[in-house]
């Protein structure tokens, strides 16, 4: 069943004048549409949000999960630029982490431990010795509470999830709001918040693989501008051996726009360990919580571009080496390796353990907060 609030608002709207201008209502477009029963038998809905710039965002509050954004090409026709599944079930079951919100921890944490005031906390190991995104149920696998914040303006959802105090071997319990607003300048705004009640590491982020083509081809094509002098390198496991080393002279120098495919079978050391690019870029120096403009993304064929700004410190620019084919994806799409990339926005990986990385550790009584926007446009 299809709920149009949308339409119904936007028609109270109208009519308001008409009637004496007494009715509030606001015109907004969000419906709200049923999307299926989560494994332990909660119910999960999607959220399809639309501007006035021919932008459609669908949202579920199962894992927060971006399912689909439709974006303009340069003729003006609307193609979905995402990566993920047609239900739920996919999204519950199977592995990608496909537009999700990624907590307590985006990214890995080493033999999946680390300590405060001398406390060792230790997590579970889902990615070979080391902790990836979060654990075995991140915050990508539970049900969020949503509640519609659109303003007259723009389309917004809220959510919300209480992390309990050991969860996944975290301490302190983490409320996290999550809001999504499309605006009517082909935004998509992500602000993160969260408050605890011991001291705790938080590191959010959402994973979003994005193909600008639409789905079926790989991304190699695709013109990439990352804004960083430095990246962190890794080990054999992915875990930033703790240096900040220098873009320039390498693949990883992004500062000038260059095809993602370019130089990524370069015979480099970094590049065979990440499989290609699975790295956290530091961000261009900037004003601690003010926007900067982390990477520009241009795709050649139908004009799409895609900007992402953000409040973070790093983004992890992960070219999709992992999809091998075995997902089948939106409309039976097979995801074959690298068929879509991610820009993942974030504090480094691996921080907890990394005194010289900018901390990741939230006291009670502070607020996180931080803001990614993925801004769309074609030409
Ligand atoms: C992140 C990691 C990758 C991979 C993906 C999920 O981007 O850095 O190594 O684990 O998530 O497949």
């Amino acid at each position: 069943m299809r709920v149009c609030m949308g339409w119904f608002a936007v028609l109270v709207a109208l009519m308001a004048p008409l009637s004496g201008g007494k009715t509030t209502a606001v015109a907004k477009s969000m419906e709200k549409i049923p999307f299926g029963k989560t494994p332990d038998g909660g119910s999960a809905d999607l959220y399809v949000l639309k501007n006035q710039g021919g932008v459609e965002v669908s949202i579920t509050n199962f894992g927060g999960i971006v399912v689909a954004i439709k974006a303009p090409d340069r003729q003006g026709k609307p193609g979905d630029v995402v990566l993920g599944y047609d239900s739920l079930d996919g999204y519950a079951n199977r592995s990608g982490y496909f537009g999700a919100v990624i907590g307590r921890y985006g990214n890995r944490i080493a033999h999946a431990k680390f300590s405060l005031d001398g406390v060792t906390y230790t997590l579970a190991q889902n990615n070979g010795e080391n902790s990836l995104h979060g654990g075995t149920q991140g915050f990508n696998k539970v049900l969020w509470e949503a509640r519609d914040i659109s303003t007259k303006d723009e389309p917004a959802l809220e959510l919300k999830y209480t992390s309990k105090d050991g969860e996944e071997g975290y301490p302190g319990n983490l409320s996290v709001t999550v809001t999504y607003t499309l605006t009517n300048h082909n935004e998509l705004k992500i602000d993160y918040t969260a408050t605890t009640d011991k001291k705790t590491v938080v590191n959010l982020t959402n994973h979003s693989y994005f193909n600008l083509a639409g789905p079926g081809g790989d991304i190699l094509k695709h013109v990439l501008m990352l804004n960083a002098d430095e990246f962190t390198p890794v080990d054999a496991g992915l875990i930033p051996t703790g240096e900040l080393r220098e873009v320039q002279g390498t693949p990883f120098d992004f500062r000038q726009p260059t095809a993602i495919g370019a130089r990524i079978a370069q015979d480099d050391e970094q590049l065979k360990l990440g499989k290609g690019y699975d790295h956290n870029f530091v961000l261009r120096s900037r004003k601690p919580g003010s926007l900067v403009l982390a990477a520009r993304v241009v795709e050649p064929t139908t004009g799409r571009a895609l900007e992402v700004w953000t409040t973070e410190p790093g983004v992890q620019f992960y070219s999709g080496n992992f999809l091998d084919g075995t997902i089948r994806g939106k409309g039976g799409q097979v995801y074959q390796r690298r068929s879509g990339f991610c820009l993942e926005t974030q504090h480094f990986p691996d921080s907890p353990n990394h005194a010289n990385f900018p901390t990741t550790v939230l006291k009670p009584g502070e607020r996180y907060h931080t803001t990614t926007i993925y801004k769309f446009s074609a030409k």
